[in-house]
């Protein structure tokens, strides 16, 4: 029996709201006292015209006390409910147990297709700390869908086309040579670029050679086309790499250059629905009535932008996935590029245009300050990782030099500490590194979740075997066993929310719930010297705790070793 989803339905009959939105609304109270599950009665209020209190009262008055419900009481605006602590652990660890990793997975998005693009950094730019929100989170979301039963396609839409690559031919051509950029990578294609940068402000000649490289670009001039190819190919070659060690995997990686040849009808169709308008030489779709600027569709030398690339690549995605949902991973600045593309799709006519979704997030700073590519204060990606391996093998050093293979533990701890300080917070705040905080065992951290794990791992290692056919759970009926199963409950429901909301960090903050009360029941219950029958019952619970945490931290995109 699902305890919550019991609580749930019979609020549903009473109160005529769908289950689904109840069980999202459903609070477990932080004091024990106002019962083990909460529901509050103000959103009722605007649609039933009454006090909350007393539409909390009505409700109780259809409500039926039974196997999961031993008492329901009103406090205010809130149904509190307490549950037959029992039978509850008995249903929620049976559950797990049954099911293993693939607990809290649904089918809810069963036949569903969704499309997530993120990542997509630039070509011929280092990867920098901005381009792992939009990995680190991205790849969440996909995990998340995959849980819930979608079929998800992961793209990483290259930024590799465009007028930029007209000015790296140029200034390779100036300033660049070939033993140069085979040694240097992307480090040296910045160079140029940026003495590119210097040069044509004063020289603005030199902006109209590299518009034309583009235009050259777009029409298939070899030349053009293999300078290009041979920058996508290095740059491609270091952020494999970076991948690599984030564990990162895409399904498609058909960036902007993929569009080249898909864009002409695109623009046929924008024109035979009137929709483009010529404006100084450029063609444009005005948005002046929804109060954004135009969105700029062919510039007056002829070359395409991104968003044409994105308007085409929304079309294309549609045609080819069919998805119920695309969803964009990029920075808040961005904003207004989305909505003015998406406002596009809608005008031509496709009611799909609102499953187009933009999920923005916020920058990254060190606590010295804010990072950036243009200023010289770059920290590369691959910089950062392999110096949060390094932080993580000093303490491993520390704490625990016999460990076997540490080196590995080192890499799975420091880049899992890292992408979890990326998703600890709301997506749209700022991410601060502070090696410290995110390397911090006992904090709200990677570190912290995996070493809870790791704990329960080795519990069970020293257990040996065991067979849980046979539990009597009313002999963990104490809080802190109680507290650790509310919270594995909710689980699936958490997977469900942070999906609806695009927002990982509410699965984060939940592995650091389940961590937080396990250690407390840790601590105030003894499991390997008890008695037998106590012993596997709290076991039960050591073994439905480890399953839900490497579960959750894989969602997240996070390794769980079981030693460190
Ligand atoms: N390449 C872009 C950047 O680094 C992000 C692309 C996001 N995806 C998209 N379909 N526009 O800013």
């Amino acid at each position: 029996m699902d305890f919550k989803l019991e609580i749930a339905k019979q609020l549903s009959v009473a109160s005529e709201l769908p289950v689904e939105e109840i069980l999202f609304m459903l609070e477990v109270p932080a004091n024990k006292e106002m019962g083990d599950f909460a529901f509050p009665c103000f959103k009722l209020a605007k649609t039933l015209r009454k006090a909350p209190p007393m539409i909390a009262n009505d409700i109780k008055e259809k409500l039926v006390i039974g196997d999961a419900i031993r008492e329901i009481n009103v406090v205010g605006a809130y149904i509190n409910f307490f549950v037959n602590q029992g039978n509850f652990t008995e249903s929620v660890l049976t559950k797990v147990l049954a099911e293993g990793t693939a607990y809290g997975h649904s089918t809810l998005g069963a036949g569903k297709a969704v499309v997530v693009d993120y990542s997509s950094p630039n070509i011929a730019k280092p990867f920098h700390v901005g381009h792992l929100r939009s990995t680190v989170i991205g790849n969440a979301i996909c995990k998340i869908h995959q849980a819930l039963g979608y079929t998800v396609e992961g793209v990483n839409h290259l930024g590799d086309w465009g007028t930029q690559f007209g000015k790296l031919i140029v200034a390779y051509k100036l300033w660049g040579s070939k033993e140069a950029v085979e040694t240097g990578g992307i480090q040296e294609l910045m160079r140029i670029y940026v003495l590119f940068h210097d040069a044509a402000k004063e020289k603005d000649e030199l902006n109209d050679e590299a518009r034309g490289w583009f235009v050259k670009m777009q029409d298939g001039d070899e030349e053009a086309l293999t300078l290009w190819k041979w920058f996508y190919d290095i740059s491609i070659k270091e952020f494999d790499r970076v991948y690599e060690m984030l564990g990162v995997k895409f399904d498609a990686y058909t960036g902007e250059s993929f569009y080249n040849d898909k864009m002409a009808p695109v623009v046929e169709e924008l024109k035979e629905k009137n929709i483009l308008k010529e404006s100084e030489g450029a063609m444009i779709v005005d948005l002046e009535d929804k109060n954004m600027p135009p969105c700029l569709i062919i510039r007056k030398d002829g070359g395409t932008l991104y968003a044409t690339r994105d308007i085409t690549a929304a079309l294309y995605r549609k045609k080819t996935y069919d998805f119920v949902k695309c969803i964009y991973l990029t920075a808040l600045d961005q904003n207004l590029h989305f909505a003015q593309w998406f406002e596009v799709i809608n005008r031509m006519g496709y009611d799909w245009y609102k499953d187009l979704v933009h999920v923005p997030f916020g920058l990254v700073s060190l606590e010295s300050g804010k990072l950036s590519t243009r200023q010289g204060n770059v920290i590369l990606m691959e910089d950062l990782l392999n110096q949060a391996i390094a932080e993580t093998g000093k303490i491993i050093e520390e704490k625990n030099p016999n460990l076997e293979n540490k080196e590995e533990i080192a890499k799975q701890v420091g880049i899992g500490a890292v992408i979890f300080n990326d998703l600890y917070n709301g997506r749209i705040k700022d991410v601060v590194f502070s090696w410290e905080r995110m390397l911090n065992f006992d904090g709200e951290t990677g570190p912290y979740v995996q070493y809870t794990h790791a704990r329960a791992c080795s519990i069970l290692k020293k257990a040996g075997d065991v067979s849980f056919a046979d539990v009597d759970y009313s002999l963990i009926s104490d809080e802190a066993s109680m507290d650790v199963c509310k919270l594995l409950a909710d689980f699936p429901v958490k997977l469900e929310d942070a999906a609806r909301k695009y927002e990982p960090s509410i699965v984060t903050r939940h592995m650091v719930a389940i961590s937080q009360a396990f250690n407390k029941f840790y601590h105030d219950n003894p499991i390997l010297n008890s008695e037998d029958d106590v012993k596997l019952a709290r076991l039960a619970v050591v073994v439905a705790t480890k399953t839900v945490l490497k579960e959750g931290l894989r969602i997240l995109g996070i390794n769980a070793p079981e030693q460190m």
